[in-house]
């Protein structure tokens, strides 16, 4: 069954756990016992340093626009009368590769919050949504200099947009918005309650001006 060994292909492809492999390649430490614990982008430029934080960005991005790109190795989803089938596909393994993202197969299944991976996915899908989410995350950005909050917001943008503003009519597509929506809640867990309690971290890079 070809479909079932690329949604399992996608989940290794999502499992790479970028930020974990540099942190030890190249510093000898475990992402994941510095910062905030995460191994994702942000974790790895908030310790590692810009540089790094970018490449982790990057590639962990790719993961998902690779991921879900896999359906044109299934010559019959490339046809456009299965324009549901396809997106549907295309749903499967980018989900599989998210998954794989926060619990990687590499990784002993600790991995990071599947934001990076997740903007891939939907860049693949819809590139104009996921411009759409990314102004999103900047303004958040800007306004809050959380990383956090920006990527919660712009998750929860995304339901929004597929929902009411480009209104989608692949069922499973809407489905999934939501409960991407929940899930980047669900991952970002801890951030929100030290976002309540004032000790999450700001990106300084943003600092607003000293009046
Ligand atoms: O995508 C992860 C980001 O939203 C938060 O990362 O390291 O601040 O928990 P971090």
């Amino acid at each position: 069954m070809p479909e079932a060994l690329l949604i399992i292909l996608a989940y290794m492809i999502g499992s790479i756990p970028t930020a974990v492999w540099i942190s030890k390649h190249f510093f000898g430490i475990d992402i994941r016992d510095y910062g905030s614990g995460n191994a994702g982008a942000t974790n790895t430029y908030r310790v590692l340093g810009s540089k790094w934080g970018t490449i982790v960005m990057i590639v962990d991005m790719l993961k998902g626009v690779i991921a879900t790109s896999l359906y044109i190795t299934l010559p019959y989803y490339t046809v456009l009368s299965h324009e549901v089938d396809r997106t549907n596909m295309m749903i499967g393994l980018g989900l599989a590769a998210v998954l794989g993202h926060i619990f990687p197969i590499w990784a002993n299944f600790k991995g990071g919050k599947g934001v990076a991976t997740l903007f891939g996915m939907i860049l693949a899908i819809q590139p104009i949504v996921a411009a759409s989410c990314v102004g999103v995350f900047l303004i958040v950005l800007y306004l809050t200099r959380f990383v956090s909050l920006s990527s919660i917001l712009s998750s929860v943008a995304f339901a929004v947009f597929i929902l009411f503003i480009f209104n989608d009519d692949v069922q499973l597509y809407r489905i999934f918005s939501v409960a991407v929506a929940l899930m980047v809640i669900l991952t970002h867990q801890k951030n929100i309650n030290r976002i309540i309690k004032g000790t999450e971290s700001k990106v300084p890079i943003l600092k607003h001006r000293d009046r």
